[in-house]
Parts: C-alpha cells; sequence; structure tokens
C-alpha cells in the first residue's frame, strides 16, 4: 500500500468529506504538520511508496519537508510525482479553476525544475498526470524524446490515467517506445469495485514489466460511510452487509478487493487523517476469496455512468 497526497496537500478536493476531515485547519503550516503526521503514521506501519503531483497544492513541498526533516533514506522509500497540471486554486476551497492541464514541453520543463527543488534525488517515478489521447501528449515527440533522457539517466516514467479513456490511452502508451526501449515503467490508473473496466489491460501490463498503481480505490469516498446519496443506498447495505460478514469496514473491504487483484503492485491510501490511514491498513486482513469477488462484481457501473458521477464531484 502506498499513501497519495491528493487530499493533504492543498483546503481544496473532490473527496467526499474533505472539508470535514480537515474542518477549516487551513493554513500552510498547520497542513504541513498534518501532512507530516499522516506521513509519519503511513511509514510506521510500513508503507514505502508515496504519490504526489505538482497540482496537490504544497504536497510535493510538504513530502520534500518531511524526507528531510525525518532523514528518511532514500533507500527506504520510493517517490513518485506527475506532472502536467498546474495548481491554480491559491490556496482556496472554492475557485474557478483548481488546475490546469497542459502536456507541452515548456511545462514539463518548468515543472521538472519545481519538482526537484522540492524532491531532489528523493524522486523515482515521474508521471505524466492523467494522460489522455486528446491531450496529444502521446503524440509529442519532444515531450518524449525528453522523458527518454531522464529514463536514460535512471528516472522511471510513468503516466496516469483518468476518465472513460484509460484503456485507451493505456493501450497507446504501451506502444511507446523510444530509442528501441519502452518509455513507460508505470501505469497509475483507476480501478474499484466500481469501476473494474480496465482489470484486464491492466494485468496485461504488469505482465509486460510495467508497476501498476492503483488509485480511487474508494471512489473518492463514494465507496466510505461518507456516501449517504440516495440513490447509493442499496449498494451501501451490500457492502455494509458483506463487511460485516468479514468482519471489518467498508472502506477496508473494497481495498480489500484491490489488494486481491494479481496485477496489482501498489494501492494507494487516499486517507486523509491517521484513523482512516489505520482502517485502510485492516485491507491486509481481510480474509479475501474468490466468491467475495463475485457478490462485490454486482456493483459494478459502467464506465460512463461511474466517471459521470465522478465528474458531477463538488470540489470541498
Ligand atoms: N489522475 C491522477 O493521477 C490521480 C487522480 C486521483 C487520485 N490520484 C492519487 O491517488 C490517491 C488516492 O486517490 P483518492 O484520494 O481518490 O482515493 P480513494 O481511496 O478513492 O478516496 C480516499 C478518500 O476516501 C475517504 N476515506 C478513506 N478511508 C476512509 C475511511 N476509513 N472512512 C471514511 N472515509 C474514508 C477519504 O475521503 P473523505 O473523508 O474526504 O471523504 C479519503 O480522502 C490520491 O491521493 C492521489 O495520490 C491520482
Amino acid at each position: 500500500m502506498g499513501l497519495g497526497l491528493a487530499a493533504l496537500g492543498r483546503p481544496g478536493y473532490i473527496n467526499i468529506g474533505h472539508s470535514r476531515d480537515l474542518s477549516g485547519r487551513y493554513a500552510p503550516a498547520t497542513m504541513e504538520e498534518h501532512t507530516h503526521e499522516v506521513l509519519d503514521a503511513a511509514f510506521l506501519a510500513g508503507i514505502r511508496y508515496v504519490d504526489t503531483a505538482r497540482s496537490y497544492g504544497r504536497g510535493e513541498e510538504f513530502l520534500g519537508s518531511w524526507l528531510h526533516d525525518r532523514d528518511i533514506s532514500k533507500a527506504d522509500i520510493s517517490i513518485g510525482s506527475k506532472w502536467g497540471y498546474t495548481y491554480t486554486a491559491n490556496w482556496q476551497v472554492k475557485a474557478e479553476h483548481h488546475e490546469v492541464k497542459d502536456h507541452s514541453l515548456p511545462v514539463f520543463q518548468q515543472q521538472w525544475k519545481e519538482t526537484q527543488a522540492n524532491l531532489g534525488d528523493y524522486l523515482g517515478v515521474y508521471h505524466i498526470h492523467s494522460a489522455t489521447l486528446e491531450s496529444g501528449v502521446l503524440d509529442r515527440q519532444d515531450v518524449l524524446k525528453q522523458l527518454a533522457i531522464h529514463r536514460n539517466n535512471g528516472l522511471y516514467i510513468g503516466l496516469s490515467l483518468s476518465g472513460t479513456g484509460q484503456a485507451d490511452t493505456l493501450k497507446k502508451a504501451l506502444d511507446v517506445h523510444i530509442d528501441g526501449f519502452p518509455l513507460f515503467s508505470s501505469v497509475q490508473a483507476t480501478w474499484n469495485i466500481l469501476e473494474p473496466s480496465l482489470g484486464p489491460l491492466l494485468a496485461e501490463a504488469h505482465n509486460a514489466g510495467m508497476g501498476v498503481i492503483i488509485k480511487e480505490a474508494l471512489a473518492n469516498g463514494r465507496l466510505t460511510s461518507r456516501n449517504v446519496n440516495k440513490e447509493f443506498a442499496d449498494k451501501r447495505a451490500m457492502l455494509e452487509e458483506e463487511a460485516t460478514i468479514l468482519e471489518t469496514s467498508q472502506e477496508a473491504l473494497a481495498l480489500a478487493a484491490v489488494l486481491a487483484q494479481p496485477w496489482v503492485d501498489v494501492v494507494l491510501s487516499g486517507a486523509t487523517t491517521q484513523d482512516q490511514l489505520s482502517d485502510n491498513l485492516r485491507a491486509f486482513d481481510v480474509p479475501f476469496a474468490q466468491a467475495d469477488q463475485d457478490k462485490l462484481a454486482l456493483l459494478s457501473e459502467t464506465p460512463a455512468a461511474y466517471w459521470g458521477k465522478r465528474s458531477e464531484l463538488l470540489w470541498n
């Protein structure tokens, strides 16, 4: 299990109970201290992969200060970040634009410098943030060649995916070779019990030697007890029932469903609090069997329905 900093690095995010978790404690120093506490708890529990991005507010900065303050050895941790979105919310919960996407070479060059200033040699994997066919990044030879230079210097290059086009983008990425070698060695994608459609292709990527990192395992909180939407009530009741049978929480159950996939290398916990993190870690103790997987498969939505609901989540 890894820890993702999307909800920890900035005052606003789309996870359902984000504002309740942070409850107005938005001063940068307070948020930094809180992020350090969650990172301490994660490290103590054995988590050794941390995911951040240029667009997660001060996520990279908070992670960098934690790594230096705690004098974490580079051999003891793997760090991934992403470039391609610029944070534009100005430390506000509500903003007209929270982040702006641009996968061009000048943005890469600018964000590379910023990531280096925050994370330096700790950076192990640099992902293109939410690559899509529409963003055109997989056709931009100038960007791909620049990424290959860093790959040749020992950095792992990855891409993260989002939306109904996850599969088409990953198929294309698997074919990108520069100087005769695959460019991408890591993919970060959404797979959860509501949106499992990418599973077969992620298995292919894993078998081809890519690291597979799963994000949004709890569907941005839609699979948690925080989701009291009436339309979700039946699915929630089924999750709760199954969790009770397996003597766990519905959140740990949903994470266990991800951990049970043989092609998963890392599942990200998106915990905003230490309590959520402790609960997420219970996923390792869930005696998850094929029968549970078959039952939970009944909860899946069509990708179009899933991504439609995700796009309705409000920044809070
Ligand atoms: N395109 C991309 O590359 C991309 C996109 C999204 C995420 N990511 C990465 O993936 C990481 C994880 O994504 P995510 O945050 O969307 O993950 P998630 O697992 O789908 O959602 C995490 C959220 O679920 C809620 N939660 C977790 N445990 C809970 C518990 N025990 N009880 C109640 N609520 C609980 C919390 O939200 P609330 O309490 O706030 O409701 C938490 O912020 C991110 O941090 C980021 O690093 C990458």
